[in-house]
Order: C-alpha cells, then sequence, then structure tokens
C-alpha cells in the first residue's frame, strides 16, 4: 500500500470530498448498538448509536468499532453506501485479539509456543472468522515489549524480547493479513501501540513511560519493525506519554520513526480517544488544537466514541495551522486501505455463510493443538504425565477448573460458553470409565476491589453465590485431596484481574488460594499445580512445596481438552517462558537481558532480602523427554566486520519419548562503544527431536544479530569486539563458543 499517489478511484473521490466529508473519512466511531439495546436517553438527546448512524447518512464516518453480528455490520455498511453522496465503505475494526467465536490462548500463551507455525495458523483462523462477519481490520497483534508483570497488558503481548517479540508480530500479522491486504478471509491487521505503552511508571496502566533511546531503538521498536516488514497495514499509537511527549502527538514518533526509519506505508489509527485526551495531557489548548497536532504529528484517523477533535479541523484549515495536503494525505492512505481490501466491490457479508464459518469444527481442533503448544511445564518432579491405568479417582480443585469464562481468557466478546471445555470437563472425558473426576472449588471466586471496565459488556464471569460456604467448600475440596490418587489444583488470577486497566500491586495468588494448596498438599496426595494467569505470579511456595507445576495461561476455547492430553501425556509440554518468573513483585522490572556493572560476585546478592535471580529464566521450559546439548561448534574464530559465522550445537533426546525443544541460542559482546547485555537472545528454533536421537542445529550469527544502536554514537554501530555463545533450553544456557570480529 503506497500513499504517494492513490489509484484512479481514489484520486477522484479525493477531487470530490469536501472538507467534511474528508475528516468523515478520518473518524472511527465506536458504535455501542449492542450494548445500549436500544435505551433512549433521559433529555430525549440522540442516543450514541443514533449520532453515530447520523454521521454515517452524510460521509460523516469513515469506520466503526465493536459491530461483530454480521446482519448488523451489513445494515450499518449499507447505510454508510447509501447515505453519503459518494458510496465510500465503511472499515469494520475490532479487537479480534486470540479468536472471535473459538477462542485460542491468549496471545502471551501463543508467544509461549515460540512457533511461527502455530502462531500464524492461529490468527489466521480468527482472521476468517472476523471476516465472515464483516469485520475487516483487527487491533492486533499487541506488540509491546513487557519487562513488569504488575502490567495487566502484558498478557496481550509476547513478553520480554524483541526478537522474540518480532517473530510473534510477523506471524500474526501474516495470519491476520494471509498474502497481503485483500487476501480472501482475511483483513488488515494493526500492531499496537506505538510506542513504549509496556513502559507504564509502576506498571500503572496508561501512565507515562520513560525509555531511554537505546532501549527504544535495540528493544521497544523491533518488534514494530518486524510487523511493519511483514505488511501491516495499520499500526495504532500509544495513550501514553513517551518521553515527556503523548504518542498520539509525537511527530518524532509517528513521523520520523514511523515513516522514515521503519517504513512504514499504511495508516495510522489513534487509540481510543487518545487525539481528544492530547487536552488531558496538558498538551493541546483545545480541540481543535488537539487534532491538529496529532494530524501534523502523522495520525490519519482518530477513534473516539463522541465528538472527535478531527471534526474541529476546519478552523485549523481556515487558520493555516493545517495543511490540506496533509488530510488528503490521511484520506487517500485510508481510501487505499479500503479498496486494497475490495471494500469497494464487495461491501457486504453473506450472513448465512458466517454461521458455518463460525461452527469450523478445524478451528477447534487449531485451537486445542495450540493450547496444548502453549502450555509451560515449569516445575516436574516425577508426578506428570499422569498414569491413567494408575488411577481411580482424580480430584480437581479451584473455581477456574470449572469455569469457561475464565478457561477462554480476557478480551473476548463473540465466545459461546457451551462449547468451552473446562478442565473438569476435559478431564472427566479424558478418563470416562477409567477414574472417577471429583470437583470442588475450595476458595471462593475472588472479588476484584474495584469493577473491570468490562463489567459494561456484562463480561465479569461467574463471582461466587451470596450464600457461598467458604469454610465448608474448603473442607470438601481438602477431604477431595486425601481420598484421591492425585489432586490437580487449578489456581491463579480470574480473567478479569488481567488486562487494560488491571494493574496488580501484588503478584500473589489472590484471596485464600495458597492456603488452599498449602492445606491439599498436606493431606500428602501428590498435588498437580495448574496455573491460570497471563503474567508471573509468587510461585515461591509452591516450587518449593508442589511437585508439578503447569502453566495454561487462559488456553481458550479448547483449553480442558488440550490440558486434560498434557496431564496425562497424550501431548507433550513444549512450551517456554516468553520473559523472566521474578520471585516476588519487588524484583520488578525483570528481564534476562541485562548489563553488568560493579561486582560480578554481588550479581546474587543485590537484595538484601532476596536472591536477586529469578525463580525460572527467560525461554524455562521443561518436557516430559529430556534433552541434552553437545559442545557448540564456531565455523570462524574470526571473522570481519560484515562476516558471519555458522553456530552448530547437537541437540539430543535421551528420553524415551518425542518431544519438542525450543534451542536457544544468546550473544554477549565483551566490549564495544557501548554497553551491551549480559546475554541476548539472538537466534531460536522449536525442533521436534524423537526418543533417542540427534538433530543438528545450525543458527547464522552475521552483521544483523551484532548490530545495535549505541547511545555513545547515537546510531547503529558494528563492533570490532569478542563475542561469546552459549546456545541452551534456557537463558541460563551453558554451552559455550566465542568469536571474535575484526576491523
Ligand atoms: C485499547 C486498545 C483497543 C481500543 C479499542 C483501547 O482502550 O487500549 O488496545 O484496541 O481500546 O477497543
Amino acid at each position: 500500500m503506497t500513499s504517494e499517489i492513490g489509484s484512479e478511484r481514489v484520486e477522484r473521490l479525493l477531487a470530490e470530498l469536501t472538507l467534511e466529508e474528508k475528516l468523515g473519512q478520518l473518524t472511527q466511531y465506536f458504535y455501542f448498538g449492542a450494548i445500549d439495546g436500544g435505551a433512549e436517553t433521559a433529555d430525549g438527546a440522540p442516543t450514541q448509536p443514533q449520532l453515530v448512524e447520523g454521521a454515517l447518512a452524510t460521509g460523516g464516518a469513515g469506520a466503526l468499532l465493536f459491530v461483530n453480528d454480521p446482519a448488523e455490520t451489513n445494515r450499518l455498511q449499507r447505510q454508510a453506501i447509501e447515505g453519503s453522496r459518494h458510496g465510500i465503505p465503511v472499515l469494520f475494526g475490532f479487537d479480534v485479539i486470540h479468536g472471535l467465536r473459538t477462542i485460542f490462548p491468549v496471545p502471551i500463551a501463543l508467544a509461549a509456543t515460540w512457533d511461527a507455525d502455530v502462531i500464524e495458523r492461529s490468527q489466521s483462523v480468527a482472521a476468517r472468522e472476523a471476516r465472515a462477519v464483516g469485520i475487516n481490520w483487527v487491533f492486533a497483534p499487541m506488540v509491546d515489549i513487557a519487562r513488569d508483570p504488575r502490567w495487566g497488558r502484558m498478557i496481550e503481548g509476547a513478553g520480554e524480547d524483541p526478537l522474540l517479540g518480532g517473530m510473534v508480530a510477523a506471524a500474526q500479522v501474516r495470519g491476520f493479513q494471509g498474502e497481503g491486504i485483500g487476501s480472501a478471509e482475511h483483513v488488515i491487521a494493526g500492531p499496537k501501540h506505538f510506542a513504549g505503552y509496556g513502559a507504564a511508571l509502576g506498571g500503572r496502566d496508561y501512565d507515562e513511560a520513560n525509555i531511554s533511546d537505546q532501549e527504544l531503538w535495540n528493544t521497544y521498536f523491533p518488534p514494530f519493525h518486524e510487523a511493519i516488514k511483514a505488511g501491516a497495514g495499520n499500526i495504532m499509537a500509544a495513550y501514553q506519554d513517551l518521553n515527556g511527549v503523548p504518542a498520539s502527538g509525537n511527530r518524532w514518533l509517528l513521523h520520523e520513526v514511523l515513516r522514515e526509519a521503519l517504513g512504514f506505508e499504511g495508516f495510522v489509527v489513534s487509540d481510543a480517544n487518545s487525539v481528544r485526551d492530547l487536552e488531558t495531557h496538558h498538551f493541546a489548548a483545545d480541540l481543535t488544537d488537539a487534532g491538529a497536532r496529532a494530524l501534523n504529528a502523522g495520525m490519519d484517523m482518530e477513534m473516539a466514541i463522541f465528538d472527535p477533535a478531527f471534526g474541529h479541523l476546519r478552523a485549523a484549515v481556515e487558520d493555516g495551522r493545517v495543511d490540506i495536503a496533509r488530510i488528503d494525505e490521511s484520506v487517500r492512505r485510508i481510501l487505499t486501505a479500503k479498496e486494497a481490501l475490495g471494500l469497494f466491490d464487495a461491501p457486504f457479508v453473506d450472513e448465512d455463510a458466517a454461521a458455518t464459518v463460525l461452527g469450523d469444527p478445524a478451528h477447534r481442533v487449531a485451537a486445542r493443538e495450540a493450547a496444548e503448544a502453549s502450555a509451560v511445564l515449569l516445575r516436574n518432579e516425577g508426578v506428570l504425565p499422569l498414569d491413567a491405568a494408575a488411577l481411580n479417582r482424580v480430584a480437581v480443585i479451584g473455581p477456574m477448573a470449572a469455569s469457561a469464562r475464565d478457561t477462554i481468557g480476557p478480551w473476548v466478546f463473540d465466545y459461546d460458553l457451551d462449547e468451552t471445555v473446562t478442565i473438569v470437563d476435559g478431564l472427566r472425558t479424558a478418563l470416562d470409565g477409567r477414574a472417577e473426576v471429583t470437583y470442588a472449588s475450595g476458595v471462593p471466586f475472588d472479588r476484584r476491589e474495584f469493577p473491570s471496565m468490562f463489567e459494561m459488556f456484562g463480561d465479569s464471569g461467574p463471582f461466587s453465590p451470596e450464600d457461598f460456604d467458604a469454610d465448608a467448600e474448603f473442607a470438601h475440596a481438602v477431604s477431595d485431596a486425601a481420598a484421591a490418587d492425585v489432586a490437580v489444583v487449578v489456581l491463579g488470577e480470574r480473567q478479569d484481574m488481567i488486562g487494560e486497566n488491571a494493574s496488580r500491586s501484588s503478584l500473589e495468588l489472590p484471596g485464600d488460594q495458597l492456603r488452599l494448596l498449602q492445606a491439599v498438599a498436606e493431606t500428602g496426595t501428590p498435588v498437580v499445580l495448574v496455573l491460570m494467569s497471563g503474567r508471573p505470579l509468587d510461585l515461591r511456595w509452591a516450587d518449593e512445596n508442589v511437585p508439578a507445576i503447569l502453566e495454561v495461561w487462559y488456553p481458550g476455547t479448547q483449553g480442558g481438552a488440550a490440558i486434560a492430553n498434557l496431564l496425562l501425556g497424550a501431548a507433550t509440554p513444549a512450551g517456554r517462558l516468553p520473559f523472566t518468573w521474578p520471585r516476588t513483585v519487588g524484583q520488578v522490572p525483570i528481564h534476562h537481558a541485562v548489563t553488568r556493572s560493579h561486582d560480578p560476585q554481588a550479581q546474587g546478592r543485590r537484595y538484601w532480602d532476596e536472591q536477586s535471580t529469578p525463580l525460572y529464566p527467560f525461554g524455562h521450559g521443561l518436557s516430559y523427554a529430556a534433552f541434552s546439548y553437545g559442545a557448540v561448534a564456531v565455523s570462524a574464530g574470526e571473522v570481519g566486520i560484515d562476516g558471519e559465522v555458522v553456530v552448530s550445537v547437537d541437540v539430543t533426546n535421551t528420553s524415551d519419548r518425542d518431544g519438542a525443544e525450543v534451542v536457544q541460542l544468546y550473544l554477549h559482546q565483551r566490549y564495544g562503544s557501548a554497553s551491551r547485555p549480559l546475554r541476548q537472545l539472538a537466534a531460536f528454533e522449536r525442533v521436534e527431536v524423537p526418543a533417542g536421537q540427534t538433530r543438528r542445529m545450525q543458527f547464522r550469527i552475521g552483521a544483523e544479530q551484532r548490530r545495535y544502536w549505541s547511545a555513545a554514537i547515537r546510531d547503529w554501530t558494528l563492533d570490532a569486539t569478542t563475542f561469546d555463545v552459549w546456545v541452551g533450553g534456557d537463558a541460563t544456557a551453558s554451552a559455550h563458543a566465542e568469536f571474535t570480529v575484526t576491523a
């Protein structure tokens, strides 16, 4: 998609549109028809949906969001086309984050597969379902780097690392968009939130981010760059202040970085109301100023609930603050996107076909496979896999084990609870006729202290009934455990405790869950802790006292079936952590690619009251198989500055079970123009290794892997220096080699 000059149709439309119609194209409205259900306002003023429909009828809206019913998208599309003078279709955007009807594991879980194929396939199913109902643009993937798990939106991204994050970003863009914008059954992808949103101060969602230039270039921008190289048609600007300038009014960010350095050619949308918010930031004087400064910074489309700032731009055009050519540039980008999608020729969807697409059984299979691939076995002292033949009774404990709403996780709107497989369902089906599966919640659902922002969608999931007898239910769970061969204890955060506007100041298991886990463990029955979360939680007690811990995230529609397969050994865990797992909230922010200053001996002793090492390193994850690494070989001890070495290592599956290993290569530059991380992920590959076999892995380490943005010279650079290489199964990999780069 190029925006320099549009197609004949686009240029003809541009020549015909009035200024108001142009500004309409630059406006995206939330449409709350499904939420307000036709309610009237008390004073008879138009409701939000009536306002939006009024705008549609006069060419005053270029896009809508939050419509996911095919009859509604068709109805509103018809209004747009017939109501305006030029018959321009609208874009329908939506937050399709991990599936539309078929819900896949949450994004952080998909990242934990370290597998581009699984990720691409998952998002292509999501795209197919979305397009079938008339959605043609998704506000995904979220590619924000997150190193502070207090920030609830960590769940929407790929974790801490720019290389892994870049792979996950590109795979999602390919999944959503297919071969390119306009591919059948695909949609436009909108990587977000540009940029630095994940570095919110204190992990408090929406708070300012202060990020050094070297972190921006080396860490925060690369996943966006990969998404852009994969063809992303849209980028969403972030809400927050970045180094003192709001991202949505930041010309350096939206123009110099995004367009000039990263080569983005699609259209930029604001976050919800983030242009109007330029006033809230104490940056813009009023709404006209907000609109003018966002537009001049590089914003193409404003997402708003009502009274968009872009609607006030006539005054700014008249007094010369905004050049009409700048407006045309944005309109051109948006019309070009509509044309590329094929909307001018085929604006409507087949309402009958939609049901068939949403019900496609192949989608459920893909969701189960993704859930199996994403679970991370954190610890296993010989308990897993369970031997079904030796089981008479399995006690499943914990409120989320039977909660369909929690199984599918946050950021979903069109799910089907009836077809969702919970962990209790999954184990009962898998063990049918072989073992009894009992269920006790043990503790009540922990109520949030403050209402969730998703309560407006009626989406908080189950609460325990008012007459819930906590003591009796606790005792019930413990006695179930005592009478069973194994206790599967499902704990974590209920789905609305994480996500947007859901930061936490603690990483402890909420409510009484730890006490429940301790009481169950005291029965002497072997315990498997199944963790549902989208961030690391404080597992210090569990890691010492519970023999098996499986992180299953929020695994989606088929989650329970996948987890039963994993627990019973029909599937082998192969997920790996996409972030460093801290011991306690006091260690955050934490990640593996840190630099070192001062005495290395002090490295493990930074805190007076706690070790400074993580509980589980970045990249960690166990398997029912076992892998060993041979010596690391480097093709040359010395290469020139643009040269490349090939790093080889043999990985052997020493067990009698097939399994997949994620082989990870970490690099360290010993000296150079700036300090470099002690270890940084530089290459990886997920590889299936059959029982008893060896696979030779090869990684190319060239200039691309050694290049970095140096704060000392304020530019990209390659240093002549010596590099350490480690290859292994996590960030503590020990198989080592080295090579030198000469000038
Ligand atoms: C979020 C975005 C989302 C948008 C539309 C905002 O509050 O930050 O990620 O795409 O709402 O739902």
